[in-house]
């Protein structure tokens, strides 16, 4: 399990050919594997785990039997075994409090040496061995009562824990049962009233932005998977994340996404190779020079776009060039600065000559409607396809506000000039953010203003898909990015379907 569960996507710990690591700094640091591993479990079975020497006081075997929902312990079911200052420590959560159950065994560790240390629920029991001898046991709460079993560890400050393996077992003898399975492989059950089923009656991609992380939360994957046809890594494909150092390159995160797609039969945008945001401290406080930087980035186009080959719709191979605010000049970029304003359309060649079949897009904010950024967002793509740069589309964000959203009147209007360029147009980024608290009226407002814009994206047979940025109220950037604001989504924070929801599959059926 230390190969197949993919840690090296998991965020604190680190991996090498024959074991995993996990080092605290100042606190405790608990790693949880959500995104790689999963286990369903059914009757008696242990999990053993071969520690590497020395083992420090401190650190500990986590099994996790449901995840927390809320507050860090609300809900959480969670096993820690490993050992203390005094011996072997069994901590554990039920989900109702903060505070642990916690039991000490005596055990002294024979240094130097690894151990293996087994965790077994037998009957309604929690049974302890080290090397094979029972070290203590207590009674099982029923913390694994869900079937299920997230694997994970948590380290004491100033300690590291290093595992060299991790295997499960059952009784032979029985009906006991453990599988594998990740997160990202789940199939979502399939409902013929979806939005996606709707939006497929009308050759239409409806979508969301997705956190990878959010994807062993059950209620959230099957949503997904059940309601959009379409996805977008909210964060997961941007240079930081998948170029973490110079030469060096993570798609952890992004596969997933795309596994997660490929099970359900999704598509995939992929979002964004060149943006101001994003960016890591080893490029922006690099002593790089402009032909270093051009370089830099010609490598990252070139790697990014040919790890992705065949598996994307299309690529936002610029975001936000154009500034946030009026005259709406260029928009100040480390790339800008750097490589001057040809930047961009250096991107755009890149990108097709690393594949030359999947579309490229330019992506931008506040230009949605006409005024003075849809202009400036026009006139750019104008000039390109003047240049002959390869460009086949445009991605009108539509980060819009109940109290302030473009008429669809305008909409129509500026995806008809678009169009007419002969670009495709996404709409790829919506949401409609609410005042707070919401109200009823304010809920009704905003499925009014869905309503209006999915319906001039349908009316354009260039504007091609329409995706939220997000799924669920819980999860959405919005509170982040906009103090007193939120509920900008179709789902609320419980996953259920607003009025903005039945507005936009309204919209799919007329
Ligand atoms: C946002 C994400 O939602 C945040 O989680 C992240 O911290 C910053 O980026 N326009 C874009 C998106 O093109 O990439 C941005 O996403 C939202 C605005």
């Amino acid at each position: 399990m230390i190969e197949a569960g993919r840690w090296d996507c998991v965020p604190a710990v680190t991996t090498d050919s024959t074991k995993i690591s996990i080092t605290a700094d100042s606190t405790y640091n608990t790693v949880i594997n959500t995104s790689g591993l999963r286990l369903a479990v059914q009757g008696d079975f242990s999990m053993l785990a071969t520690l590497s020497p020395p083992v420090n006081a401190g650190t500990f075997l986590t099994l996790v039997g449901t995840l927390n929902s809320g507050d860090w312990w609300y809900g959480l079911k969670r096993l820690d075994v490993g050992l203390g200052a005094a011996g072997i420590v069994v901590n554990y959560w039920t989900g109702s409090s903060p505070d642990a159950r916690a039991s000490t065994f005596p055990f002294l560790p024979a240094h130097p040496g690894a151990f293996d240390l087994e965790v077994a629920r037998i009957a309604r029991q929690i049974v302890v061995f080290v090397d094979g001898a029972e070290v203590g046991r207590v009674s099982d709460p029923g913390l694994f009562d869900a079937g299920q079993l997230y694997l994970g560890f948590n380290v004491a400050p100033q300690r590291t824990l290093s595992v060299l393996a991790l295997a499960a077992a059952v009784p032979s003898d029985s009906a006991s049962n453990v599988t594998l399975s990740a997160a990202f492989l789940r199939v979502a059950a399939r409902a013929d009233t979806a939005l996606r089923n709707r939006a497929e009656g009308r050759g239409f991609l409806v979508g969301a932005a997705v956190n990878p992380s959010l994807l062993s939360r059950d209620s959230y994957a099957e949503t997904l998977g059940r309601e959009f046809n379409l996805l977008v890594a909210e964060n997961d494909m941007k240079f930081a994340p998948t170029h973490p150092g110079p030469g060096r390159y993570n798609f952890c995160a992004a596969d997933q996404l795309i596994a997660f797609a490929q099970a359900n039969d999704m598509q995939v945008r992929g979002h964004t190779l060149v943006w101001h945001q994003s960016l890591p401290a080893w490029l922006t406080k690099g002593a790089y020079s402009r032909d270093d930087v051009v370089s830099i980035l010609h490598d990252h186009i070139d790697t990014v776009v040919k790890h992705f080959k065949g598996k994307l719709l299309s690529w936002d191979v610029v975001n936000e060039a154009i500034a946030y605010s009026p005259p709406y000049g260029p928009q100040p970029s480390f790339w800008r600065d750097t490589i001057g304003p040809e930047y961009v359309d250096m991107a755009f060649r890149w990108a097709r000559e690393a594949d030359p079949d999947v579309k490229l897009f330019y992506n931008d904010t506040g230009g949605e409607g006409l005024g003075a950024k849809s202009d400036a967002v026009y006139n750019l793509v104008k000039g390109m396809l003047d240049r002959g740069v390869p460009l086949d589309g445009v991605g009108l964000q539509m980060h819009v506000s109940v109290t302030g959203a473009p008429t669809p009147a305008a909409i129509s209007a500026n995806l008809q000039r678009l169009a007419q360029l002969g670009l495709t147009i996404h709409i790829p980024e919506m949401d409609v953010r609410i005042p707070s608290p919401q109200t009823a009226s304010s809920l009704a407002g905003q499925a009014t203003i869905y309503r209006g814009i999915v319906a001039a994206c349908l009316a354009n047979s260039k504007c091609e898909a329409l995706l939220t940025w997000g799924v669920s109220d819980a999860n959405s950037w919005i509170p982040g990015a906009y103090p007193g604001f939120g509920s900008a989504l179709l789902f609320d924070e419980q996953l259920q379907p607003k009025p903005a929801y039945q507005a936009v599959l309204s919209s799919f059926e007329q």
